[in-house]
This record gives C-alpha cells, sequence and structure tokens, in this order.
C-alpha cells in the first residue's frame, strides 16, 4: 500500500487558502476541506462557494468532509462546486447508499464518515457503495484534539470488509493523526491519513506531513 496523506485547511489560515494549498502541495495526495454547518457539530467552517474558490487555485484532489445535517438535500452542492471526493456522515442520513448513488452519479467519488462511537456493523456490508470510508479518531468539530485509540478495532474491522469485497475503497483516518498515531492506525488497516494540526501547525508542514507518510509506511510493515 501508498499511504496517502490528505492535509486538512481547517489548520490552515482561512484568509490564505490558496497560498496554504500551493505551500503543502508537494506532500499532499489530497486536500482536506472540512464543512461544518453549526447544527451537525458545533462549529461554523465554510461553504460551497469557498470550495469553488479553492477549486480554481489548486489542482490538488478536493477531499471535501461534510459535517452537517441532511447531506441528501446539500450534498450535491459542494460536488457541483468542485468536490473530487464528498464524505457524508452516516448519522446524518437514513439512507447512505442512496446519498452515494447521488453523489456518484452527480460525477465525486463518494466517502462515507463514523463519528468515533458509531458502530461499524451496519454498514461492513456495504463497503462497496463508498469510494473512501473515514472513521473518525475525535469527534467531529474542531482540530487538534487527542486521537481516541478504542476506534482502531473499527478500522480494522472496515479494513477486512474492503478487503473481502476486492474494492478499492480507501480507508481514511481522521483526527489527532501525528507519526505516532498515523503509524497505530496504519498497522490497523489504515490507507489514508488526514492531519490538520500536526501538519499546519508543524514549523516545517513539509516535513511533518513526509513524517507522517514514512510513519504509516513503517506501520504498515510491522
Ligand atoms: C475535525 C476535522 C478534522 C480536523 C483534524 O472535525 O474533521 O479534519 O481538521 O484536525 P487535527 O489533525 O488537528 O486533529
Ligand atoms: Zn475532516
Amino acid at each position: 500500500m501508498v499511504a496517502r496523506l490528505a492535509p486538512s485547511i481547517l489548520s490552515a489560515d482561512f484568509a490564505l487558502l490558496a497560498e496554504e494549498a500551493a505551500r503543502i502541495a508537494p506532500v499532499a495526495d489530497l486536500l482536506h476541506v472540512d464543512v461544518m454547518d453549526a447544527h451537525f457539530v458545533p462549529n461554523l467552517t465554510i461553504g460551497p462557494v469557498v470550495v469553488e474558490s479553492l477549486r480554481r487555485h489548486t489542482d490538488l484532489l478536493l477531499d471535501v468532509h461534510v459535517m452537517i445535517e441532511d447531506p441528501d438535500r446539500w450534498a450535491l452542492d459542494y460536488v457541483e462546486a468542485g468536490a473530487d471526493y464528498l464524505t457524508f456522515h452516516a448519522e446524518a442520513t437514513d439512507d447512505p447508499v442512496g446519498v452515494a448513488r447521488s453523489i456518484r452519479e452527480a460525477g465525486a467519488k463518494a466517502g462515507l464518515a463514523l463519528r468515533p462511537g458509531t458502530d461499524a456493523a451496519p454498514y461492513l456490508g456495504m463497503v462497496a457503495e463508498f469510494d473512501l470510508v473515514l472513521c473518525m479518531t475525535v469527534e467531529p468539530g474542531f482540530g487538534g484534539q487527542e486521537f481516541m485509540a478504542d476506534v482502531l478495532p473499527k478500522i480494522t474491522a472496515f479494513r477486512e470488509a474492503i478487503d473481502a469485497a476486492g474494492c478499492e475503497t480507501l480507508l481514511e483516518v481522521d483526527g489527532g493523526i501525528n507519526p505516532e498515531t498515523a503509524g497505530r492506525a496504519a498497522a490497523a488497516g489504515a490507507d489514508t491519513f488526514v492531519a490538520g494540526s500536526a501538519v499546519f501547525g508543524a514549523p516545517d508542514p513539509l516535513a511533518a506531513g513526509r513524517a507522517i507518510k514514512a510513519a504509516a509506511d513503517a506501520g504498515w510493515a510491522a
């Protein structure tokens, strides 16, 4: 496997998004964009117009993570704005497969995100319906929180389900990722690593990004 890094612009300077995206591009496989609606999570970030502007200023794949209520109604606005991956929350819809199909029909990759406390079991049989599964390793809403290691068995359960299905679904972790936790998440089966504060908060963000990828590679080998 090849570790993919998705730096999260939640920890970047929102007034300088184009520059921040360009700065991190050499080490980024995806650019993680956190959308929060102040309802699904107690924080408010950006909407489709910002994604649309960002789209014009970077060639990186946009990995848009919508922490919003009612993705059935709003998710396609972000696809239209230029999201390459559109990841919505399992807890926010009764019909995750239907939402994923509409995202795919609109031309984007569909992702399913689970809060740390959400059971994987109902979703393990449907992994092929998604291009990405995101296991949150903090409660969604804020950057800079501590990694929750009790999510690791859930990552392994999804790894086994993805391998059994023989699909190419990415398995992403998000929250508290640094070199140490990336290694543990990789050992559990993750292949795509979101990191906000550990990258943008580092004195050398490119070196920090490379360290996370190297730790993930070492985690798989272990
Ligand atoms: C939290 C967001 C994360 C956040 C991660 O709700 O989904 O993407 O940016 O930040 P760190 O890496 O600082 O935990
Ligand atoms: Zn996120």
